[in-house]
């Protein structure tokens, strides 16, 4: 089984994908999110890419089953139920609902991703988990960070790392697995963040963007590891648990 992480978040080519999991991470904080409001009984999660196409899928659904959420600039858009906050989505807001969800980075990259075999959201809240669900799958693995506006992200590589981690800790009797060098990258990139996930945060250019908006107990709430089991995939669109 070979591990790869696209270390830029650039689509890659469709044909390439088809045979092969997909891990979309972006733990400040889109995929959080996801998978905080997925454990928090949310009924699906739908990632668009702009603004106006949210306003307009919400129309598609009855009144009072859907809410909107999201950021740009990481603030709450003007007309939305809900920011970019995972602390924001509580089971008595979001317990049974649709939410439609759209962020600068990490809804973009389900759908850079869209024609992979299977697609699953990762993120500290439930790596372990991920790791697990990946190796069950059996399949080649690309890890995705969604980046920075087209950069790397320091902490979506970190986790990446991590999630590779997990894999050579189920895999140590077998030898089954082959990393390739940007996931070797990774995965030494991770060791030094070990135990001290909020330094790669505090360190990151969007993590000192949302300490100083004032966001800072987003990075203390998204640097927490494996505090769901949840897997969230995404098929066709739509983002439901597993
Ligand atoms: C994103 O998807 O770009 C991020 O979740 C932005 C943010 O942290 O608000």
């Amino acid at each position: 089984m070979e591990v790869d992480v696209q270390f830029l978040p650039m689509a890659p080519a469709h044909n390439s994908l088809s045979n092969r999991v997909v891990v979309v991470i972006d733990v400040l904080r889109a995929t959080s999110v996801i998978v905080h409001a997925i454990s928090r009984g949310a009924m699906e999660i739908i990632p668009v890419i702009t603004v106006d196409e949210a306003f307009r899928m919400a129309k598609n659904f009855p009144a009072g089953t859907t809410l909107l959420g999201g950021e740009r600039g990481s603030r709450k858009i003007p007309g939305f139920d809900l920011g970019n906050s995972p602390r924001e989505y509580v089971s008595e807001k979001v317990g049974g609902k649709r939410l439609i969800l759209t962020t600068t980075n990490g809804t973009r990259a389900f759908h850079a991703v869209s024609s992979a075999r299977e697609i699953l959201v990762g993120s500290f809240l439930n790596v372990g988990a991920a790791a697990r669900r990946c190796f069950e799958l059996g399949k080649d693995l690309l890890l995705f960070p969604s980046g920075d506006e087209g950069n790397l992200s320091l902490e979506d590589v970190v986790c990446g790392g991590m999630v590779i981690d997990c894999f050579i800790h189920k895999d140590k009797d077998k030898g089954s697995i082959h990393l390739t060098d940007a996931a070797n990258a990774a995965y030494f990139l991770y060791q030094q963040f070990k135990g001290n996930l909020i330094e790669a945060f505090r360190v990151s250019h969007h993590g000192k963007d949302l300490i100083n908006k004032g966001l800072e107990e987003d990075l203390v709430y998204c640097a927490q590891v494996d505090i769901t089991d949840v897997v969230p995939v995404f098929r066709n669109g739509v983002i439901r648990a597993a």
